[in-house]
């Protein structure tokens, strides 16, 4: 049964590892991810952005394909799935599909109007016991095709938007979705442990966790992030093997190419990354 991802990040904080939400885009991609957390036991987030939702043939297609794998797979670890970055209608239409956790993105709104659209979301979310992300201060790069310019959040901002009872808050440290630039200033931790300051006890959630060097990310968990999200690697090293695959004309004799033979590299690639990731993060055994 998918579950809020609540009670896996308040332990995460307590116990200072994190969690990783791996985003899915596929049925390949979330059996990789769901039986390496099942084979590490640890605690897992299945990320899903809209696009990702609209690819997969709808939000309730997506419910229904990881609740079908967490019962004929036997999945017993904590498995929340998360809508990545979404919109306010985009959270709704998440919550009536049956997804266990919503993050909502009023990043690029007035401060105003993301309290008042996150106040609303909360409601709800609390209403049905799921967890909500919310995000102050936008993460650079590019995602979904939209663009963002990798800002520091405002620690005062962040304070606003804990305070409407959030589950975890993404505040923006200078990271940025998919590839660091080769000028890439790293991680802010002043902010990081400027807004901890402010946030208390709420588990920080580190967007863009494609290609952060180890010792920043082991900073950043020491500071209180609790959650960090990965996509562009498992893009790039399930891309990588497939292309390997094909490349070495392992098809059927001039036939064709078998689709589950030709996915199944890529499928061991994501399982590799998503098991460096978690014992990275350190969440290996706590589920
Ligand atoms: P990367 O694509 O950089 O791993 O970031 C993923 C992410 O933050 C999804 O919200």
């Amino acid at each position: 049964m998918l579950v809020s991802a609540k009670e896996m990040l308040n332990k995460a904080r307590d116990g200072k590892y994190a969690v990783g939400q791996f985003n899915i885009n596929n049925l390949e991609w979330t059996k990789a991810v769901l039986l390496t957390a099942q084979e590490l036991n640890s605690p897992v987030i299945l990320g899903v952005s809209e696009g990702a939702g609209k690819y997969m043939a709808g939000y309730k297609t997506v419910v229904g394909m990881v609740n079908g794998m967490l019962e004929e797979l036997k999945i017993t670890v904590p498995v929340a799935l998360h809508l990545d970055h979404g919109s306010f209608d985009g959270a709704i239409s998440c919550i009536n599909a049956g997804f266990s956790s919503v993050m909502f993105d009023g990043s690029h709104y007035a401060i105003e109007e993301n309290i008042a659209k996150t106040t609303e979301l909360v409601k709800i979310c609390n209403d049905k016991g799921l967890s909500i992300e919310a995000e102050v201060g936008s993460i650079g790069g590019e995602e979904d095709g939209v663009v963002g310019a990798g800002e520091c959040a405002d620690p005062a901002e962040c304070k606003s938007i804990a305070d409407l009872g959030v589950t975890m808050l993404a505040a923006g440290i200078g990271n940025i979705h998919g590839k660091y630039p080769e000028n890439w200033p790293g991680l802010s931790f002043e902010t990081l442990a400027a807004v901890k300051d402010v946030v208390g006890d709420m588990p920080l959630v580190l967007h863009g966790g494609t290609g952060i060097p180890e010792d920043m990310i082991k900073k950043a968990i020491s500071l209180g992030v609790a959650k960090i999200n990965v996509n562009t690697e498992c893009q790039l090293t399930f891309a990588e093997a497939t292309r390997k695959y094909i490349e070495a004309g392992k098809d059927q004799q001039g036939k064709g190419f078998d689709p589950r033979k030709l996915l199944a590299p890529g499928f061991e690639a994501i399982k590799a990354t998503v098991k460096e990731k978690m014992e990275l993060f350190g969440s290996v055994n706590k589920a």
